[in-house]
């Protein structure tokens, strides 16, 4: 099996994992980062989502079961999102942002959660099935390769930490660049995570991957894939450090990862 193949394979198994346990803490909590926290100490869901700037009474109206706190921004914060909008997260786990959106976007609307994970998707239907949301599907893809939501179709797509697990980002964007409505009608509103430095290829541990951080380009790769796949308007709406941590395995520096919250419109 080749190294792509393989990544996805444990990407697949870890947050299968989470999905299952509702535990995120051993794969997405670094030992040591910007909320102050140490692997050792059990942060609640609520309370990660919290810190990276949900609202807590906003997240009590969905179901409890869709708040895993491994995401690292909080797109639906910076999104607009309007009554009717057609809305697409990818990477939607347990469903978080596509119930705080569904709510946004009423009857009138709809919300499409993408993900690869087998039993994300089970979690996510399950809680969609359990609260009554009718506005709301939940659709297996890889996004690097391609999302299942037809060309020309949505209004605007979301997601939350889940591009820098892909490997090939401007695949990714080009996807997104596909099934947006046109003529400056479409966005995205990204919240993920970038890199001071990108990390030697022979350096790139796959759990560090799993957990969000290897595969994380820098600010300016990431605009750039952005730029390549069509995109105009690019703004970054937040940025905050994350965590910093050593460059490679001989201890060679220092990597200051960052959560950026980021817009681009398709004309
Ligand atoms: C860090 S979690 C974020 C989940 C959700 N956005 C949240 O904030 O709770 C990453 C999610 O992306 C999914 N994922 C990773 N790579 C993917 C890919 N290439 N295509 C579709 N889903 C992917 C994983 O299965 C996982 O559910």
């Amino acid at each position: 099996m080749d190294k792509q193949l393989r990544l996805k394979e444990k990407i697949k198994e870890q947050y299968g994992k989470i999905a299952i346990d509702g535990n995120s803490n051993s794969y997405c909590v670094p030992s040591s980062d910007c909320r102050g926290t140490s692997s050792e100490s059990l942060f609640s869901p609520f309370e990660s989502s919290k810190a990276v700037g949900y609202d807590i009474d906003k997240l009590k109206l969905i179901p409890e079961n869709s708040v895993l706190g491994v995401g690292y921004g909080n797109p639906t914060q910076f999104a607009s999102i309007n009554e009717g909008n057609i809305v697409v997260d990818l990477g939607s786990g347990a469903g978080i942002d596509v119930f705080l959106a569904a709510n946004l976007v009423k009857e009138r609307g709809k919300v499409i959660g993408i993900d690869m994970t087998e039993d994300m998707l089970k979690k996510a239907r399950e809680n969609a099935k359990k609260h009554g949301y009718r506005n709301v599907e939940f659709r297996q893809g890889d996004i690097e390769q391609e999302i299942p939501v037809e060309d020309n179709y949505v209004d605007l797509v979301i997601s939350n930490c889940v591009i820098n697990l892909t490997t090939n980002k401007e695949n990714t964007f080009r996807e997104i660049y596909r099934i947006l409505k046109p003529e400056g009608k479409g966005r995205m509103v990204i919240s993920d995570l970038v890199t001071s430095k990108e990390i030697d290829a022979d350096f790139v541990s796959m759990e560090n991957w799993c957990s969000c951080i290897d595969g994380a380009l820098t600010k300016e790769n990431y605009i750039d894939s952005i730029k390549k796949a069509g995109f105009a308007n690019i703004e970054i709406l937040d940025e905050k450090l994350y965590m910093e941590l050593e460059e490679d395995k001989e201890g060679k520096g220092i990597r200051q990862i960052t959560s950026i919250s980021i817009k681009a419109v398709k004309e």
